[in-house]
């Protein structure tokens, strides 16, 4: 009798026990990490006294969670209202280089408890229609966040677009600017590599890379091919800094952010002014992808879309080196300008 018993209580203490686990593992998986269920200090110290007092930071972790079904258009104005959530104009834009990483860039930022991302690329500053829609529509694209959070968009068109820089002046001339830039001659071959899939999605005819890159005429590098200029980085910050000063961007090394993302990483949130958030497990090696991916939390993770980390066509040898020749005065400026010195051939 007495052992039946006994085995009836063991057997109620591992169901509870069982339950108990159950419940914690669905809240870690709902809110965040355990690494972002640590306090958060430095957050707290960022946001002065006011934000403090609006806004406890234990509960930051629980409404991530919340402002995911926001995200996903489940919200309703009286929990808009409670929850204490607005849509931000951006305090720092990634503004390219299409190809060199920004989506990883934006995406990996965006493991950060303080930063909030619009997931689409807006196309506000770049495309006369959606600017005529004034800045109201643009703040209604971003997506829902507390209001100490800082939010992050990215549309690699504007780094190259003459009219973005002034627009984004008139909107805040304040703001941080992000560049995240590759080698540019594998920039120029992966803004191939993605135009050339399309065209043959489409069933398009389409030229080798060498056929573009180079004149035929002059058998020089053929400067009015679009994936030579916007490589021409210096060419393009140059308008920008009529603008801005060199001290309001910085420049992410996108070959680095490939191979070793967290130190680009952390270099990003100290320009950001945000606390070091982004840990190693925050990032893991997939060898499958060949990429580093992303880990929120021990349920949650994910890599980038297959259209990120393509494989590139083989360039004839000599076509690369006249590109390197080529780009490298530029890039020598393109150093000299930002002070990043990057170990481009
Ligand atoms: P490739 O497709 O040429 O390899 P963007 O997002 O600006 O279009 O840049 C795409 C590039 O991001 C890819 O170019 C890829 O190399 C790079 N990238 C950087 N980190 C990545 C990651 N973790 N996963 C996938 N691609 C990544």
């Amino acid at each position: 009798m007495l052992f039946k018993q006994q085995a009836l209580l063991r057997q109620k203490l591992f169901v509870l026990g069982s339950l108990a686990i159950g419940s914690l593992l669905y809240l870690v998986a709902r809110v965040g990490s355990l690494d972002r269920l640590q306090p958060l200090c430095p957050i707290e110290n960022r946001l002065g006294p006011r934000g403090r007092a609006d806004f406890p930071a234990r509960a930051l972790q629980f409404k991530r969670g919340l402002l995911h079904e926001f995200r996903k258009g489940n919200a309703t104005k009286d929990q808009i209202r409670l929850h204490n959530l607005v849509q931000q104009l951006p305090q720092a834009i990634i503004i390219g280089v299409r190809k060199g990483g920004t989506r990883a860039l934006l995406e990996m930022l965006n493991l950060h408890p303080a930063v909030v991302k619009a997931s689409q690329e807006i196309h506000f500053f770049d495309n006369d229609e959606n600017y005529a829609r004034g800045i109201e529509w643009y703040r209604r694209k971003m997506p829902f966040s507390h209001p100490h959070q800082i939010t992050i968009e990215k549309s690699p068109a504007y780094f190259i677009t003459e009219e973005v820089p002034e627009r984004i002046y008139k909107m805040n001339s304040s703001i941080k600017l992000l560049i995240i830039v590759r080698e540019p001659t594998t920039r120029a071959i992966s803004d191939y590599t993605q135009v050339l899939e399309g065209k043959e999605r489409k069933n398009k005819t389409y030229y080798k890379f060498e056929k573009l890159a180079i004149d035929p005429n002059t058998c020089e590098v053929n400067t009015k091919y679009k994936a030579v200029r916007t490589s021409v980085y210096t060419k393009h910050l140059e308008r920008w800094l009529k603008y801005f000063p060199i001290e309001q961007f910085h420049m992410v090394d996108g070959d680095r952010l490939i191979t070793e993302p967290l130190p680009e990483l952390q270099l990003v949130e100290k320009f950001l002014n945000l606390p070091p958030r982004i840990s190693r497990y925050n990032l893991y090696f997939n060898a499958t992808r060949g990429f580093y991916c992303l880990r929120f939390n021990i349920v949650f993770n994910k890599c980038l879309a297959g259209s990120k980390g393509r494989i590139h066509p083989e360039v004839d040898p000599s076509v690369i080196t006249k590109l390197r020749k080529f780009f490298h005065p530029f890039n020598q400026k393109f150093y000299q300008i930002t002070g990043r010195k990057l170990n481009w051939p």
